[in-house]
């Protein structure tokens, strides 16, 4: 496997490192199909609950599609950051929680893959843009409709238009990041995330993604009156019988995830 996509897996927890630092983490084909892949295992590995998404180097978290990369070139076969922008390609959306960590560069496709994460812990160094437009570039656009709805209106209008970057506590102010930390303290917060996602049930957060994030758009009432299947699948499960168990005699729950 190439080293430019680093894959670790530490108990529950798989960790996915861009590995390019030299290109600021650029996202070439062959990246976008070792990510799939590990998507693709990620979501098939019932042992896995939680997915970290990092940048190398202390540069970039991503800056964006590899615009290095030959142009002549067969378009590539994944969508871009493996399927889980949609970009260019289907959708693959990952069912369990997955948390991004942000340090310095995250722009075009790499600002998008940020917004595909359900956690975003930025470093102080952090900038998040859209530079497609300064360049003349508005490819497949999948990032500005991200933009749109992650950001108040005009904030993603006028990142969009003039192609100006969104630093760290600007980010922070208008939610788009969950914490914004020191750099040198960016795994460290990471983890602590990651603690705070595996203290829950698996299953339940599982069906409980699935349920938002597939009536997000939707009007309040549709989405209460729609059956959710991993919601319904729940509630057979040993998880639930544990969660219960776990209140009544006072103690933390050992889930099961299965
Ligand atoms: N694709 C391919 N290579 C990239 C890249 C990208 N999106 N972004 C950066 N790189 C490469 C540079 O070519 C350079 O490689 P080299 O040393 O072999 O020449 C290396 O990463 C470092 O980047 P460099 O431009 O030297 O750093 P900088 O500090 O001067 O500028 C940026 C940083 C991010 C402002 C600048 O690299 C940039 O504008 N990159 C393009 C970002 C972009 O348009 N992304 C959206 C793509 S649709």
């Amino acid at each position: 496997m190439s080293d430019e996509l680093i894959y670790e897996v530490d108990g529950h927890v798989a960790y996915v490192t861009l590995n390019r630092p030299h290109k600021l983490n650029a996202l070439n084909a062959e990246l976008d199909e070792l990510l799939a892949a590990r998507w693709d295992a990620i979501e098939a590995d019932p042992d896995i609950w939680i997915a970290v998404l990092a940048g190398a180097g202390d540069r970039a978290f991503c800056a964006g599609g590899d615009i290095g990369a030959d142009a002549t070139a067969q378009p590539p076969r994944i969508a871009l950051g493996g399927g889980l922008t949609g970009i260019g390609g289907p959708l693959r959306t990952l069912s369990k929680p997955l948390v991004a960590l942000v340090q310095g560069y995250a722009l075009g496709g790499g600002f998008e893959l940020a917004m595909c994460a359900d956690i975003i812990v930025a470093a102080d160094t952090a900038l998040f843009g859209l530079p497609e437009v300064k360049s003349g570039i508005i490819g497949e656009a999948g990032v500005v409709h991200r933009a749109i709805r992650q950001l108040p209106h005009r904030v993603a209008l006028s990142m969009i238009l003039t192609g100006e970057r969104l630093d760290a506590q600007r980010a922070f102010h208008f939610g788009l990041v969950n914490e914004v930390v020191p750099a040198d303290q960016l795994r460290t917060a990471g983890e602590s995330w990651v603690e705070l996602l595996a203290a829950a049930s698996p299953l339940a957060q599982r069906a409980a993604k699935h349920a938002v994030l597939s009536r997000a758009g939707h009007p309040l009432e549709v989405a209460l009156a729609t059956k959710f299947e991993p919601i319904e699948a729940y509630a057979s499960s040993a998880d639930v019988v544990e969660g219960r168990r776990a209140y009544a005699e006072k103690r933390e729950p050992r889930w099961g995830g299965r």
